[in-house]
């Protein structure tokens, strides 16, 4: 079931979307080399409630904490540690989610630490401007696949692949609602969009091939080819004249 925002409500969404962009603007100024992922996930934690709001991954389904920080070739899910520590030349993917006045906002960004390979810093761009890409001149009466269809042109277009196992997703009262919104498609196909649909739009591309599998933990997705893999997401709303970005 696909809910639809009035207005009003996504006046309301704004808060908790706010909140997460300035969450991942703390978190890219103080990210560096010799501090633990747990570290990182205290500093969200911490500001996300000074905020007055939830960090709405804590106890998701059972994940054990408020961010997924994923390190090179970890795609999505990775779990904070005291004993991981962030290194020169990784790339960081921090996803994170927050709750508050009945909403949910969801972003995630790739931060290079220090110097990163020349591969991976043209692989965190890609991801970024597959996003952009895949919400250019989309409105009301764009399908799903003119979004989803265009990251994957974008992407493979450039020597990369999309994850196929994992997908963006609507959000609302509930962080993952209906419906799932894949980072590849059929430009011109799927489900029309409509006026007041939120969408966490968040493609996530690997260096080498698509495919992925779950650790032991139950959460940590990575290559399967070890590669590395980049993520990048925003919280967006659908309108008729075209889409906002709410995370940002
Ligand atoms: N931001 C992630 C997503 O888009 C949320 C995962 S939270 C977790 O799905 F708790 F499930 F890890
Ligand atoms: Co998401």
């Amino acid at each position: 079931m696909i809910f639809l925002k009035t207005p009003e409500e996504v006046n309301v969404m704004r808060k908790a979307n706010l909140i997460v962009r300035d969450t991942l603007l703390m978190v890219r100024d103080r990210i560096r080399p010799g501090v633990s992922t747990a570290e990182v996930d205290k500093w969200v934690k911490d500001y996300i409630e000074s905020q007055g709001a939830r960090p709405s991954c804590l106890g998701y389904g059972g994940f054990p904490a408020s961010t997924c920080i994923s390190i090179d070739d970890v795609v999505v899910h990775g779990i904070p540690s005291p004993k991981r520590y962030i290194e020169e030349g990784q790339i960081v993917g921090v996803d994170l989610c927050a709750y508050i006045d009945g909403y949910h906002g969801d972003s995630a960004r790739t931060f290079m630490i220090g110097k990163v390979s020349e591969e991976k810093r043209k692989l965190v761009e890609t991801a970024e401007a597959a996003f952009f890409e895949g919400i250019k001149g989309i409105t009301s009466v764009s399908r799903l696949g003119d979004i989803s269809g265009r990251i994957q042109n974008y992407v493979e277009s450039h020597g990369y692949s999309v994850v196929r196992a994992l997908t963006g997703h609507g959000i609302g009262r509930e962080m993952h609602e209906d419906p799932a919104v894949p980072n590849y498609g059929v430009v011109g196909r799927g489900l029309r969009l409509h006026h007041g649909m939120t969408l966490a739009v968040e493609p996530m591309i690997n260096l080498g091939r698509y495919e992925v599998y779950t650790e032991k933990d139950g959460w940590t997705v990575r290559t399967k080819d070890h590669s590395p893999s980049a993520h990048y997401e925003n919280t967006v709303v659908i309108w008729d004249d075209g889409v906002e970005i709410l995370t940002m």
